[in-house]
């Protein structure tokens, strides 16, 4: 039995029913649901637009449903149009004609919205509780191996010589920056939409500001047609958890480089890797390639949720039912993908000496080599020049800077002395750049 049941003569077609139907994604829902129905029943009997009896009788009842859905003995069921008809009917069922009271100066279209604020904000502090652990796994990471010199790289090409501890301080602040993104999405987003009815309000005495406060919003929606047909909230979050998937899609692929044995700067747990069924001798970096590939997940989604949003006209339409998949999607999978990283970043070894050996190839301190020369005096122009000479003379001759002797650096410059050997030392170029 459909909530608009009096206006047709006709019960929906089986297929369309389905097709209409949100149950099977809105009911995770079911809690903020009762919530703010429970905020709703008890601000009616506040302001005497039901009796007291009945605002009881309807919380009580409401209470009852949400734990034994809870508690499993309350099947959902899948029939339903969505989350809200299978409550107000449930409580009607139980409680009779006052259950048919709780719509009172209410639609679905500001009960949704509420429901979807209310759902979120529990997911934005899931999420960013995951973000904060990440966090703290990388710092903790950093400081077990802070001696730790590793090659900086741009163009994936060795750069200068940096600490295992910088890099991984890099992730860190993009890290923090999503914090700040979620958290002022949430923000704006805590705002109830609560008594904006089908689009226009109510003629009911309601109290805004009470349902808010009750349902620990920060105020109440100023115009009653944006506050239904508003999802800014959902746009806002997928592109703050986009955001943080580039980011652990940039981490994860830097993983999976430095698992190879190209690199080996790093080797994951077993619990945290996998095999493969034909070649014996395979560890593969399975995991952080899947968070890598569940990114392009989250972006899809920010660009569903975009795509249907785009164009519509004020106020409620019904492609804003697509809202709750995508959304729902993007914190799903964030919040895997967080899940899965914590303890795989907690449990990862670090192979330093490799991580050095490749630091002292590719005559990464050369610039270091330069800047020495400019501590001598020369123009910083001409101390680059003859450091490449001096590169070029260790490549033709098979050499290193530091094995280099000191007269064959005096033959391309004067300004040489046995000083430069300390100052092209992996750990002087870290330490005087404070990495
Ligand atoms: N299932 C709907 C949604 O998610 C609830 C609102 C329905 N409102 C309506 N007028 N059909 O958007």
């Amino acid at each position: 039995m459909k909530l608009w049941a009096g206006r047709f003569s006709k019960d929906v077609d089986p297929k369309t029913n389905d097709f209409n139907s949100s149950i099977a994604t809105d009911q995770r829902m079911y809690a903020q649901d009762i919530n703010g129905s429970i905020a709703h029943a008890t601000m009616l009997a506040a302001k005497g637009i039901i009796s007291a009896e009945d605002g009881v009788a309807i919380t009580t009842a409401l209470a009852e449903i949400k734990a034994e859905i809870a508690a499993g003995t309350l099947q959902i069921d899948p029939n339903a149009e969505d989350i809200h008809t299978f409550i107000e009917q449930t409580l009607t069922a139980r409680i009779g004609d006052t259950g048919k009271r709780l719509h009172t100066g209410r639609s679905r279209n500001d009960q949704v919205a509420v429901d979807i604020r209310l759902y979120l904000r529990e997911e934005c502090g899931a999420t960013l509780a995951l973000v904060r652990q990440l966090i703290d796994a990388l710092d903790a990471k950093g400081a077990a191996y802070a001696d730790a010199i590793m090659p900086g790289y741009t163009h994936l090409q060795r750069a200068q010589p940096i600490t295992f501890k910088a890099h991984l301080a890099a992730y860190t602040e993009m890290l923090k920056r999503d914090l700040g993104r979620i958290e002022d999405a949430q923000t704006r987003m805590n705002i109830s939409p609560l008594g904006s009815g089908a689009l226009a309000g109510t003629t009911y005495p309601i109290d805004r500001a009470m349902t808010a406060e009750l349902l620990g919003f920060d105020g109440f929606t100023a115009s009653t047609l944006d506050g239904v047909a508003d999802r800014d909230f959902c746009l806002e979050l997928a592109a703050a958890l986009s955001i943080l998937m580039v980011h652990l899609s940039r981490l994860c692929e830097e993983i999976i480089l430095w698992c190879s044995w190209e690199f080996k700067f790093v080797e994951l747990d077993d619990a945290f890797s996998t095999g493969s069924s034909i070649m014996p001798q395979k560890k593969n970096p399975d995991i952080a390639e899947l968070v890598r590939g569940k990114s392009g997940r989250v972006f899809g989604d920010l660009m569903g949720l975009l795509t249907a949003m785009k164009g519509l006209p004020l106020a409620y339409n019904k492609d804003m039912q697509e809202d709750k998949d995508a959304i729902f999607d993007a914190f799903d999978t964030a919040k895997i993908c967080l899940t899965t990283l914590v303890p795989m970043i907690e449990t990862m070894k670090a192979l330093p000496e490799n991580m050095r050996k490749a630091a002292a190839g590719g005559f990464i301190n050369a610039t270091d080599c330069a800047d020495y020369l400019v501590s001598k005096g020369l123009p910083f122009r001409d101390a680059y020049k003859a450091t490449g000479e001096l590169v070029a003379l260790c490549i033709r001759t098979g050499q290193t800077l530091e094995t280099l002797p000191l007269a064959d650096y005096q033959s391309v410059c004067d300004k040489f002395d046995a000083g430069v050997y300390d100052a092209i030392k992996l750990e002087t170029c870290v330490r005087r750049r404070g990495m």
